[in-house]
């Protein structure tokens, strides 16, 4: 079943009453009740350990509640998987494959043609300004180049949910500021909801529709911070009086929960 023929007002992802712990061990994600609608951009942050990856493997449907139910359009997880792509913190490139191969490779395991494959890997790489590289190996890019080779391979099969942990978290502040930037515009182009695990605070409020700080110990939702700018964002934003209180606001929430852990 596909996504599309779901009415728009079902939200793309939605937590009633989830709880998750591994085994017998402690509890990690409770009480977590969330709504989010589609075309959300949302950020979590929170201490390390708290269970922000937890909460996208259990979006993903890698891994399973321990109570409680998860819907994705509408559907459990694991039958939405086919609409979704996980992008980690190494690009996770096959080193042994071209740049073009590397963001087929998607495409290929989904029996895609050639004709399309070609087309695709072509406009995406334009897309994340790499067109000029994908005769390239991956050990012949810097490090916010791969990334950007994982963003277009995510890219090419066109999910309608992207799950990125902590995707920008090796790169250095202006290259994470650049492809910040860059990731709002090709979402412009190519829409998708985003769920997107950081430790930077102004990366979440830069990118973010809702930033959901998790307390740890176990994982509670803290506190969902709702941004009010609209898309397309550009650079400026983050320069203006509005931006800077949010900022101060999410970085006072993130310390609380922080202290609270310690
Ligand atoms: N497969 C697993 N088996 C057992 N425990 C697990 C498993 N995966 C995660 N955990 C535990 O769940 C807790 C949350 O882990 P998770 O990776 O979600 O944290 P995180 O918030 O992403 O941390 P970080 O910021 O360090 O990446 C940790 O205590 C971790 O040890
Ligand atoms: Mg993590």
């Amino acid at each position: 079943m596909s996504i599309h023929k779901n009415p728009p007002s079902i939200p793309s992802v939605l937590f009633e009453g989830v709880q998750k712990r591994f085994g017998k061990g402690p509890i990690v994600l409770d009480n977590i009740n969330a709504s989010f609608p589609r075309g959300s951009f949302v950020s979590f942050i929170g201490p390390s350990g708290c269970g922000k990856s937890t909460f996208l493997k259990l979006i993903a449907g890698l891994i399973d509640p321990t109570e409680g139910k998860i819907e994705v359009e509408g559907m459990t997880p694991a039958n939405a998987r086919e609409d979704l792509f996980f992008v980690f913190q190494d690009a996770n490139l096959l080193p042994w494959l071209r740049v073009r191969e590397n963001v087929e490779l998607p495409m290929k395991i989904r029996g895609e043609s050639k004709k399309r494959m070609h087309e695709q890997a072509e406009k995406m790489t334009e897309l994340v300004g790499l067109k000029d590289s994908l005769r390239k190996y991956p050990w012949q890019l810097s490090g916010g180049m791969k990334m950007r080779v994982s963003i277009a391979r995510a890219l090419s099969i066109k999910p309608h949910i992207m799950l990125l942990d902590e995707p920008f978290g090796a790169l250095d502040e202006m290259t994470r500021d650049k492809l910040n930037e860059d990731l709002l515009k090709i979402r412009e182009v190519d829409p998708f909801t985003a769920f997107f695990v950081t430790h930077s605070v102004s990366e979440a409020v830069f990118l973010s529709s809702h930033i959901v700080v998790l307390s740890s110990h176990p994982g509670r939702i803290a506190e969902i911070i709702e941004v009010p700018f609209d898309y397309p964002r550009s650079a400026e934003i983050r320069e203006s009086q509005k931006y800077l209180e949010i900022l101060a606001h999410t970085a006072h929430s993130l310390r609380s929960v922080k202290e609270e852990a310690a």
